[in-house]
C-alpha cells in the first residue's frame, strides 16, 4: 500500500511535536498511593497490553521493509514516542492508523545517525544499528542509556558488527559503524560470550539485509524473538532457529508486508507484575489478554508458594485469596536466569513478595550487577534484609511495611514500589516518577480500576 507524502509529513510532525511535548512533561510527577496495611481487597479484571520489549524490535524491523510495515497491539508507552520520534528523526514517516496501530514508511530515509539525547535515555535504541548498518552499511550512535541497573556495555554489538565487516570508530562520545564504501554487511559466525537479549534481535534483523549466511550462537530465547522471526520469514525473511540458541540467517533483499501487519504479543513481564500484585493484596483478580504458558517460571513458584492461581488460554486467575494470609505462604528463594528462567525484570517486584511471607529467602540477582539498588528504601519501609554482596539479598519476613516517600531508580523497581506501597500500612508517596510511564500504560487508571487507592499529581 503507497502511502501518500503529503498528509504523513504534516502528520508526522504534528506527531513529532506532539510526543515532544509528552516525553517532557511529566518527568516530575509524583503518586500518592494509600495502603492496604496487608488486607487482599483488589479485586476485578485487568488488562495485560503488548509487550513492550516485542514492539522496540518490531518498530526497529521496519527499516527492513520497502513499501512500509503495519503494527498493531503496540503498547500507548512513552519508550514507543521514543522509538517512534527516532524513526522520523532519520527520515521515517510514522502514521498512526488506529488505536495502538501505526503504519511505518523508512524509503525516505535520509540520515543514520540515531538522536543522542532520546538514544541515551533508552536501551531499546541500540536494536537500530544492525539494521541501518545492514542496509544503508553505516550508522552512528551514543553508548545507549536506559534504566540503572547496571553496566550495560555493549560489547557484543561492536564486536559482531566487527565480525561482519565493518569498522568501528568512537568520536567525540559517538560509536560511528561503517562497512566502507559501495561495501555490504557481510554474514558472519558470532557467539555472544554472555546471552543477550537486544544484542540477539540486532543481529538476527542486521542478518536478514547481509551478504550471505549470518549464525548467532547463544543466542537469547525469549519468545517474543521468535514471535518476531516467524512474521520476519512470512514477509520473505529466512531465518531458522529462532527461540532456540542457535539462530541461522541467510541475507536477501528489502522485505515486503504486503497486506500483513504484525500484532504484537502480550506484555509478559506486564502480566507478571499485576499478578505478584494480586497474590499480594487481591482476593479475587482476572489478568486477561496474556499469555501464560510464556510465564512458567513466575507462576510455578507463586504456585508453589501457595498462592491460587488458575490458568487458561489468555488469562490467569487469582480465585479466593482474600482468606489466604501471607504469612502462611511458603518461603521461597528466587534465582534470575535467562529465559524461560526466572526473569530479572520481575526481581525487585518478587522482593516484596518476599517480605509477606514467612521466612527467610535468599534472593540472587545473576544477569544485572546493580539492579539491587531498591532495597534501602523497602528497609527503610520496615523490610528486613540483609545484603550478601551486589548480586545478593537475604530477606526475613513477614514484616509489616509501612507507607514512606520514595524515588524510583528503575522501570521495574518503580512497579515494586508501587506493589510495597499497596501492601504497606498507610500514605506513600513515589516522587519524580520517570520511569513507570516508559513500560506501563496508563498504570493509575488500571490499577485503580482493581480498587487501588493511587493519584497522579502532575509536576
Ligand atoms: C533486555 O535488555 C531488556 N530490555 C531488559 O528489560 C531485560 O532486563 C534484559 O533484556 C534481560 O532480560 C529490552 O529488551 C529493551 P541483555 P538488554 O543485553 O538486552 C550483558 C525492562 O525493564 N551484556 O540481555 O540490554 C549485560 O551487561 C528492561 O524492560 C554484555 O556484557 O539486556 C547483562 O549482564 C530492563 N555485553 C547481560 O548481558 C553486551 O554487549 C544481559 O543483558 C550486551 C549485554
Amino acid at each position: 500500500m503507497k502511502v501518500k507524502n503529503t498528509d504523513n509529513i504534516n502528520n508526522s510532525l504534528r506527531y513529532l511535536q506532539q510526543k515532544k511535548a509528552v516525553f517532557d512533561e511529566n518527568k516530575k510527577d509524583k503518586f500518592i498511593i494509600e495502603g492496604l496495611g496487608g488486607k487482599k481487597k483488589l479485586n476485578g479484571k485487568i488488562a495485560v497490553a503488548g509487550a513492550k520489549n516485542a514492539a522496540l524490535p518490531a518498530l526497529s524491523a521496519s527499516i527492513l521493509f520497502r513499501n512500509g510495515f503495519c503494527v498493531s497491539n503496540i503498547p500507548n508507552i512513552k519508550d514507543i514516542d521514543s522509538m517512534n520520534i527516532l524513526l522520523e528523526k532519520l527520515g521515517a514517516i510514522v502514521k498512526k492508523q488506529a488505536e495502538k496501530k501505526y503504519h511505518i514508511v523508512t524509503d525516505e530515509i535520509k540520515s543514520v545517525a540515531l538522536d543522542i539525547e532520546i538514544s541515551k535515555k533508552m536501551r531499546g535504541s541500540i536494536i537500530l544499528t544492525g539494521v541501518l548498518l545492514a542496509r544503508f552499511g553505516k550508522v552512528s550512535f551514543p553508548h545507549p542509556g536506559g534504566c540503572i541497573i547496571g553496566a550495560r556495555p555493549i560489547d557484543a554489538f561492536l564486536n559482531s558488527f566487527q565480525k561482519m565487516g565493518a569498522k568501528v570508530q568512537n568520536r567525540n562520545g559517538k560509536y560511528v559503524v561503517s562497512v566502507g564504501k559501495n561495501k555490504k554487511l557481510k554474514g558472519a559466525k558470532i557467539f555472544f560470550n554472555k546471552i543477550t537479549v537486544t544484542g540477539t534481535e540486532t543481529l538476527m534483523l542486521a542478518g536478514i539485509l547481509a551478504k550471505g549466511r549470518t549464525v548467532i550462537e547463544n543466542a537469547a530465547l525469549e519468545p517474543e524473538i521468535k514471535h518476531l522471526a516467524d512474521f520476519l520469514n512470512s514477509c520473505g525473511a529466512k531465518i531458522r532457529g529462532a527461540g532456540t540458541s542457535t539462530i541461522e540467517i541467510i541475507g536477501g533483499n528489502l522485505l515486503s508486508a504486503g497486506n500483513r501487519a504484525y500484532k504484537i504479543p502480550p506484555d509478559r513481564i506486564e502480566a507478571g507484575s499485576f499478578l505478584i500484585l494480586g497474590a499480594l493484596s487481591a482476593d479475587n483478580l482476572e489478568i486477561t489478554d496474556c499469555d501464560p504458558k510464556h510465564m512458567r517460571a513466575l507462576i510455578n513458584i507463586l504456585k508453589d508458594s501457595g498462592v491460587p492461581i488458575i490458568e487458561e488460554k489468555n488469562k490467569i486467575i487469582i480465585k479466593d485469596n482474600g482468606k489466604i494470609k501471607n504469612k502462611h505462604l511458603k518461603c521461597i528463594d528466587i534465582k534470575t536466569h535467562e529465559y524461560p528462567g526466572f526473569p530479572t525484570d520481575l526481581q525487585s517486584l518478587m522482593a516484596i513478595y518476599l517480605t509477606q511471607i514467612s521466612g527467610e529467602s535468599l534472593l540472587f540477582e545473576t544477569i544485572f550487577e546493580g539492579r539491587l539498588n531498591y532495597t534501602d528504601d523497602l528497609i527503610n519501609m520496615g523490610a528486613n534484609i540483609i545484603m550478601i554482596d551486589t548480586h545478593r539479598i537475604m530477606i526475613k519476613g513477614p514484616t509489616q511495611l509501612k507507607g514512606r516517600e520514595l524515588i524510583g531508580n528503575d522501570l521495574r523497581a518503580e512497579f515494586a514500589f508501587f506493589i510495597a506501597t499497596i501492601v504497606a500500612k498507610g500514605k506513600s508517596v513515589i516522587n519524580n516518577v520517570r520511569y513507570i510511564d516508559r513500560g506501563y500504560e496508563r498504570i493509575e487508571e488500571r490499577l485503580s480500576g482493581i480498587g487501588v487507592n493511587i493519584q497522579r499529581i502532575k509536576g
